[in-house]
């Protein structure tokens, strides 16, 4: 049989690590289509993917409504809502199978493809509870989850509980950890530092976007308690989270942190400044679904510090392959920064365990070739 022609979904112009995990997953699929509701790098960063890109009419500036908003909120934007579906049914009808890459990308493919009768994939990237969604929204998705999909795909195990736990079907649910590929940093670590006028001694970096649940400023009240350490933090407020990212600059200023944290803003070199630091700190204060950013760091060969909730427990083998602390703890946070900046004799040994697992359990090969055959499996019929 040909190979199935898909199209992919998705809200959002922007590019965090969901997008980062799509444009992976779309290598295989060159000559097909993208469907994304606004403009943004997103569009050319898929085209130069070899994909066909469509960006709605009617979408732009839909992302900041906030997906734990109320429905009354929703209701205004109802008309451009229903004029993007009707242009997922007429684009879907066009292709074998629809993936949505993203909660809201999802909740509008179920509607169409309910009308134009084609199979539905849901890539789910987040953790399905109170803390992101609202009681009506965790129950709208969770019900179209059951009716309209083939086949929901998630990244760790956090994810599929929680989707259950909401009422979601098991036997719909693939866990498919996000797969990633690092090249080894030729250049040294002082040659980084230099080239990028990082500060000298101890260094660690946070390298997420930034937003509340993301527990920069966690970081920020560890430091405080960790003399001596500086920090690089890496990332911007991608999906309006700017009133937390003036918080954080103002924490720096209150806790008299200016000459050891620099703002780096949202880079497109991230391995490469992680390899430049003597630690990643990962400190979401809500569970992390995945998690890009610790397999980089594993794959980095840097000792990652992260919270344990989500699936970092799992990624970092229970803390065999890293160190982990409990959420929004900054004195944990602080324990641990100073106990690594110590380099203690079994570093060595975890980071060489880390890079080796990161290798075995999170290559982008693995994941490419399940999503690839779940999509050829939606788009036959057979039950997947
Ligand atoms: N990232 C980036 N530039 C930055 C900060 C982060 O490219 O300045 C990348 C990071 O390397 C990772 C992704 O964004 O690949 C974030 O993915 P993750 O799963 O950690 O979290 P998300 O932001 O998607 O919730
Ligand atoms: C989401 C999650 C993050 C995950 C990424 C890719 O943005 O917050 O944990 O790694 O999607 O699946």
């Amino acid at each position: 049989m040909s190979k199935p022609r898909v199209m992919f979904v998705c809200h959002t112009g922007s590019i965090s690590g969901a997008e980062l995990v799509l444009l992976d997953i779309v290598q295989p699929w060159a000559g097909q289509s993208a469907f994304l509701f606004e403009d943004g790098p997103l569009a050319p960063a898929l085209a130069s993917k070899g994909l066909k890109v469509t960006v709605s009419r009617w979408g732009q500036g839909l992302t900041q409504v906030r997906r734990d908003s109320s429905v009354l909120k929703v209701i205004p934007l109802a008309g451009r809502l229903c004029a993007i579906v009707v242009e997922l049914i007429s684009a879907a009808r066009r292709h074998d199978v629809v993936y949505a890459n993203s909660q809201k990308a999802f909740v509008l493919s179920a509607i169409a493809v309910t009308f134009a009768r084609r199979p539905l994939i849901w890539h789910l990237h987040d953790i399905i509870t109170s803390v992101h969604f609202g009681a009506m929204q965790r129950r709208v998705q969770v019900a179209l989850a059951n009716f309209c999909t083939s086949k929901v795909v998630v990244p760790s195990q956090a994810a599929a509980d929680a989707f259950i736990a909401e009422g979601g079907k098991a036997n719909l649910v693939a866990v498919v950890p996000n797969g990633l590929d690092v090249l080894p940093e030729a250049s040294s670590p002082a040659q980084i530092r230099q080239e990028l006028k990082l500060p000298e001694g101890p260094l660690v970096g946070v390298f997420s976007r930034l937003a509340a649940w993301k527990g920069q400023h966690v970081v920020l009240q560890a430091l405080a308690k960790a003399p001596g350490v500086s920090c690089i933090i890496a990332g911007d407020a991608l999906f309006g989270e700017q009133a937390y990212a003036a918080k954080l600059r103002q924490m720096v200023d209150d806790l008299h942190l200016g000459d050891r944290v620099q703002f780096l803003g949202q880079r497109s070199d991230v391995p490469r400044l992680m390899s430049a630091v003597d630690a990643v700190i990962h400190p979401s204060i809500d569970p992390e679904p995945f998690g890009r950013t610790l397999v980089e760091a594993m794959l980095a060969g840097v000792p990652v510090i992260a919270t344990d909730a989500g699936a970092a427990s799992d990624i970092l083998e229970a803390g065999k392959a890293g160190t982990l602390v409990p959420p929004g703890d900054a004195d944990a946070l602080a324990e641990a920064i100073n106990k690594i900046m110590s380099r203690p004799p079994a570093l060595a040994a975890q980071l060489d365990y880390a890079d080796a697992r990161a290798r075995s359990h999170y290559g982008v090969a693995q994941m490419l070739q399940t999503v690839s055959g779940l999509i050829d499996r939606a788009a036959t019929g057979v039950p997947v």
